[in-house]
């Protein structure tokens, strides 16, 4: 933790706590049970005062982060515990800590760290300050919890989104199968009733030799419909690569095809030829387009226009993803992008799609927002750096 300040003001003792109803307790009792709850506690603790000296931290938080406790007390945070946020920021930064004290407010961070064994772990931080009766704040409590395992069950649900969409994809695959196998079996027939015929002059040799060229132009077609598929179907934990964006948007609106032509919505695209490849995950970007694509989609059952457009925006690259629908209301812009939201009736929506395409572009070390449109709908707009930090993950 980089120590940013002190306060030399005396530090006032923590509040003793009192049940609903002003019960008289037995201080005593609270006193003797308190360090064995908190030790119980899963999460890691550690409390500080303001002027960044522990005062207390359980069992937990010494196992995963700290030394032994003897050396703790009194002790600058920065000097006795190998502290999550100090290690991540290299103590160049304001710390959760330093924030809560200096904004007075609830900070929240999340770190990525190596336990014992080597394996990687995630970790949520939260910075509750503790305010004195003047108002000031003498003590934060940090509470450390191990995040990994939801961490690891997010990844999943963002496998089952994408399942989920697949899902509603396949009838629109289905279409896009069935007409080049149609073609195949015609095809197959008219060889059949050709071969047939007792002697193949040339006509018939020619004709044959067509038919063989629709069969294989159209088993291409089907091929390259299913590699689409394949592609997204993909766990994202291939190696990122040189991704271009355009394709990726092209694929995407061949998959929706059906749907869009069902749904009577017509699909427009401005895209700049000369985009430049972008460093990232193949999987993820194609599930970035699927994910805007489909809401854009779904939001004009009634039909409508949908507009895709690439350009180059700063050093990156910007996705905009346009329709006419009702748009998204104001008192819900900032609850979208929350995972579990939809105003969409189950078996239609999990409420995924956007919390899992913004967390692939803050990945990315980009950025997504909504904008309004005058004439209504949703404008989404996705920048993207060429090369991002990791890659698109997800
Ligand atoms: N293009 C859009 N037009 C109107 N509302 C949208 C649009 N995109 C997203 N939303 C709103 O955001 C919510 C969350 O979207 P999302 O995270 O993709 O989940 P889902 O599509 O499964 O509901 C949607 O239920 C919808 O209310
Ligand atoms: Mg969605």
């Amino acid at each position: 933790m980089a120590v940013r300040r002190t306060v030399s003001a005396p530090i006032q003792p923590l509040l003793p706590i009192v049940p609903d109803g002003g019960a008289r307790i037995d201080l005593e009792q609270v006193r003797q049970i308190l360090p064995q709850i908190v030790d119980s506690l899963v999460d890691a603790v550690v409390v500080v005062n303001r002027n960044l000296q522990v005062v207390a931290a359980n069992r937990r938080y010494l196992e995963a982060f700290g030394s032994g406790r003897a050396q703790l007390v009194g002790v600058p945070c920065t000097v006795c515990l190998a502290c999550p946020e100090h290690a991540a920021n290299g103590g160049g930064e304001p710390c959760g800590t330093c924030d809560a004290i200096e904004l007075k407010q609830p900070q929240r961070r999340l770190r990525s760290m190596r336990d014992a064994s080597g394996g990687q772990r995630r970790w949520e931080g939260t910075f509750t300050p503790v305010t004195d009766r003047a108002g000031e704040v003498s003590h934060v409590v940090e509470v450390w919890r191990d995040i990994s395992d939801r961490t690891q069950l997010e990844a999943q649900l963002s496998h089952n989104e994408r399942l989920a969409s697949l899902g509603i994809l396949a009838a629109g695959v289905a279409h896009e199968i069935n007409n080049p196998l149609a073609s195949m079996l015609a095809g197959i027939e008219s060889l059949e009733r050709s071969l047939k015929r007792a002697k193949l002059d040339p006509a018939q040799s020619a004709e044959a030799a067509e038919v063989l060229a629709v069969l294989e132009r159209e088993t291409i077609r089907c091929r390259e419909t299913t590699d689409k598929l394949m592609l997204l179907a993909q766990p994202h934990s291939v190696a990122p690569a040189w991704v271009d964006l355009n394709c990726a948007v092209r694929d995407t609106l061949a998959l929706l095809r059906h749907q869009l032509n069902k749904q009577r919505v017509r699909a427009e695209t401005a895209l700049e030829e000369t985009l430049p490849p972008l460093w990232g995950k193949e999987t993820a970007v194609r599930s970035v387009c699927m994910n805007l694509l489909m809401n854009a989609l779904q939001a004009m059952p009634e039909g409508g226009t949908l507009l895709v457009r690439t350009e180059r925006a700063g050093a990156g690259l910007a996705l905009h993803v346009l329709d006419d629908g009702p748009g998204v209301p104001l008192e819900l812009e900032d609850r979208i992008w929350d995972p579990f939201f939809t105003t969409k009736p189950i078996g239609q929506g999990t409420g995924l799609g956007l919390s899992i395409t913004q967390r692939i572009v803050h990945r990315h070390g980009g950025s997504i927002r909504l904008e309004r449109r005058a004439a209504g709908g949703a404008h989404f707009v996705v920048e993207l750096p060429l090369e991002g930090p990791g890659g698109l993950g997800g």
